[in-house]
């Protein structure tokens, strides 16, 4: 197609898309789209905080969970929390060096703000925010329990579980200490183009496993 044939196309999509959907086009270069109203932005905004910012209005028990994640959760993640197949174990202790690190939520989890925030956008697995914040409370409540970091009269609320305190919470580096090159960054009296040498490449040092042949000496030795 031609170019000012797509853009004439272009430009009649911008101009009947909006209104055969059946709504009217803000302003803009594109005339697309619509701002959206503060229960549309509600509605995406579940984000809930280390300190708690986010939590909704709700609460939910140790008590209340029981039954629910019984019918909810254990399925893949066991009566315990002990994990079926390969379903993530959540519960008990564990070691997070060697070879498999044991992440459950006593061992690796920073916040119970951020379990509670896990759970509401992610759980359960095939059907994501079905469960309404009291029983994402309850639940919460319940797998905290299963990892005795809270007692069985605990009920999970806004103001409850940012005082949880998690037993890993001071194992994570927050800022990688890492330099991403070992070169600064160089913006103005540059060295010269000429003068940089390639001293190695990766080429001929077997870095990349094989594709093809037996799996047992497929990665580079
Ligand atoms: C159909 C199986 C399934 C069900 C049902 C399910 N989960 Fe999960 N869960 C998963 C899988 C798979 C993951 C790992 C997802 C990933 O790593 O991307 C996970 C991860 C988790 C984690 C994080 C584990 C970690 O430390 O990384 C928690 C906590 C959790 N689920 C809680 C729940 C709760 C509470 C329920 C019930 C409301 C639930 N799950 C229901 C499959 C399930």
């Amino acid at each position: 197609m031609s170019s000012w044939r797509k853009l004439a196309v272009a430009a009649i999509a911008a101009a009947c898309i909006p209104a055969a959907l059946g709504f009217a086009a803000d302003k803009g270069p594109l005339r697309l789209g619509t701002t959206p109203t503060a229960a549309q932005v509600e509605g995406w905004a579940i984000a809930v905080r280390p300190d708690g910012q986010g939590l909704p209005a709700g609460s939910g028990s140790v008590k209340d969970g029981d039954e629910l994640y019984a019918n909810v959760c254990a399925s893949c993640h066991g009566t315990f929390g002990e994990g079926v197949g390969r379903y993530p174990r959540i519960a008990g202790e564990g070691k997070l060096t060697g070879d498999r690190p044991e992440q459950t939520v006593q061992t690796y989890w920073p916040y119970a703000t951020t379990l509670f925030d896990y759970i509401n956008r992610a759980m359960p697995f095939p059907s994501p925010h079905v469960l309404p914040p009291d029983q994402v409370y309850a639940v919460t409540a319940y797998v905290l329990n299963l990892n005795s970091l809270v007692d069985d009269d605990f009920v999970a609320d806004r103001n409850t579980l940012p005082k949880v305190k998690m037993p890993n919470r001071e194992g994570f580096n927050w800022i990688d200490p890492r330099p991403d090159t070992h070169d600064a960054a160089c913006m103005s009296n540059c060295r010269p183009a000429a003068d940089v040498k390639v001293s190695q490449t990766a080429e001929g040092k077997t870095l990349t496993p094989r594709t093809t042949g037996p799996l047992d000496t497929a990665m580079p030795q």
